[in-house]
């Protein structure tokens, strides 16, 4: 794996230049699900990304109202450890799948996809790195809980802090990620990818 090229990081990038998304002016996203070769993995691969969303936005929304005062401690502190892990936990296994399996093969269909996927697996890295500022920072919260309510503040302000930032890079890890491996089934099919 390359280092990020510091222009196209995850922190600050608006997107993938023309030049790294090859397909994405060919296939536009609003055209996609209409396209003959628009098939279950495309479809699938979508689908996991929106509920990564959505986990991401419950979590956001469900600490919003703790720190708010419109959700008592007690009821947080039941929901909101199992939700978190269960979030990390799914993207953590979705980004090991995307490295081990799917990414290997999509660097062999097309020669060019390589400075793309270089990057897309960067994207991973950083965005474990704030996985694990977060799940850091959850557990701490949980903690503070227990010696009292504006400890719990405390914690809940620096846990809102680094949850913010995961979504964020994950957000545009997920378009970008979109914008190749969409395009590039549909230019060659899934049954490369399948086998
Ligand atoms: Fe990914
Ligand atoms: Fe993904």
């Amino acid at each position: 794996m390359t280092d990020a090229e510091p222009m196209l990081h995850l922190d600050s990038r608006p997107g993938l230049p023309d030049e790294i998304a090859v397909l994405r002016a060919r296939y536009p996203r609003t055209d996609w699900p209409r396209h003959p070769n628009y098939g279950e993995l495309a479809a699938f691969w979508r689908r996991v990304h929106d509920s990564l969303r959505r986990e991401g936005e419950v979590l956001a929304a469900m600490t919003a109202d703790f720190r708010a005062g419109h959700l008592r401690a007690a009821e947080f502190q039941q929901r909101f450890m199992p939700q978190l892990a269960h979030h990390l936990q799914h993207l953590d296994g979705h980004h090991r799948i995307e490295d081990d399996h799917y990414f290997p093969l999509f660097r062999r269909l097309d020669r060019r996809f390589e400075r793309g996927f270089d990057l897309l697996e960067n994207d991973h890295d950083v965005i474990h790195d704030d996985l694990r500022r977060v799940a850091a920072s959850g557990r701490a919260l949980m903690q503070e809980l227990a010696r009292g309510a504006d400890a719990g503040q405390r914690a809940a302000d620096r846990y809102a802090d680094d949850a913010e930032r995961l979504l964020h890079v994950l957000d545009r890890h997920l378009i970008d990620e979109e914008d190749l491996v969409i395009p590039a089934m549909l230019e060659h099919g899934e049954r490369p990818l399948t086998r």
